[in-house]
């Protein structure tokens, strides 16, 4: 099951791309909204129970996986395709003895047991599959979990895609490789896969907030710039931020939350 690779979407999960990530979404991750995220997500899920068996797809460098096992008591099985992130997970894990159960490959290869967890939960990570691999993901998603099992996944997602973006946003997609939806609309791939009592969270005004914080406290803890920072990287990480804050301002670029339930 474990694959040797070093796939890092052409850059974007490079070493260094890594620990500015995490300087700027706090220990333990590189998703949009770090650990504050994770708790509005735990939070949905309400009630999530000590051993609760977790799927965390796309683990990252474990921050989502070892928040759910220390504070939930849940017994997390984390999946992440890249080896250089994968190997700071395990690290980690090392240093702070967790069982989180880290597994290197690709998610469409992975084989579980069926009924084997209560709870799958993805951060932004399946906007890298196109829609094809997610209906067939979400299909065995369906399989691994048990009978009362639910999926959340917080996801970037853009105006639906019947409507026009601009141009900016688009090349941004394009240079990505990622495959973004309405998140009502993505929240009919749950449907579709044949996930009960979906629910859809336009999460957007949140997100709006989070990168408008996440770009203010950059530029507090970082002026002057720090002499461990390329100029580069660090004009990189303002235009960036300023970009999606203008897209998310005008609608292009959303943030959803989506939430089904296996029976
Ligand atoms: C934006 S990061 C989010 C990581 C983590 N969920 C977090 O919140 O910090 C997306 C992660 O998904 C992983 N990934 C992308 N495609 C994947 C796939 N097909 N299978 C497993 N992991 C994948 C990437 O390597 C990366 O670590």
């Amino acid at each position: 099951m474990v694959m040797e690779g070093r796939w890092d979407n052409k850059g974007q999960y490079a070493k260094e791309r890594i620990k500015l990530y995490e300087q700027i979404f706090g220990e333990g991750y590189i998703s949009a909204g770090g650990h504050k995220t994770m708790e509005q997500m735990c939070a949905l899920l309400k009630n999530l129970k000590k051993n609760a068996r977790v799927l965390d797809i796309g683990s990252g460098i474990g921050g989502g996986a070892f928040f759910l096992e220390s504070q939930y008591g849940c017994v997390v099985t984390g999946v992440d395709l890249c080896k250089d992130i994968y190997s700071i997970a395990i690290d980690r894990s090392t240093t702070r003895g967790s069982v989180v159960n880290f597994l290197l490959g690709d998610i469409l290869d992975m084989e579980f047991t069926p009924k084997s967890f209560d709870v799958i939960m993805s951060r932004d990570t399946l906007l890298h599959l196109p829609e094809i691999k997610k209906r067939e993901l979400f299909a065995r998603c369906i399989e691994w979990l048990d009978d009362n099992g639910k999926i959340i996944i917080g996801d970037y997602c853009r105006r639906p895609k019947n409507e026009a973006i601009c141009e900016s946003f688009e090349a941004y997609i394009a240079e990505r490789g990622y495959d973004l939806h309405g998140p009502f609309a993505y929240g009919k791939l749950l449907e579709d896969a044949g996930f009960k009592k979906v629910v859809t969270w336009d999460v957007s005004g949140d997100f709006l907030e989070l990168l408008e914080v996440e770009l203010e406290r950059f530029r507090e803890e970082h002026n002057p710039r720090p002499k461990h920072f390329e100029k580069d990287d660090f004009e990189h990480f303002e235009k960036s931020w300023l970009k999606k804050i203008e897209w998310v301002r005008n609608g292009d670029m959303r943030k959803g939350i989506l939430y089904g339930r296996r029976g």
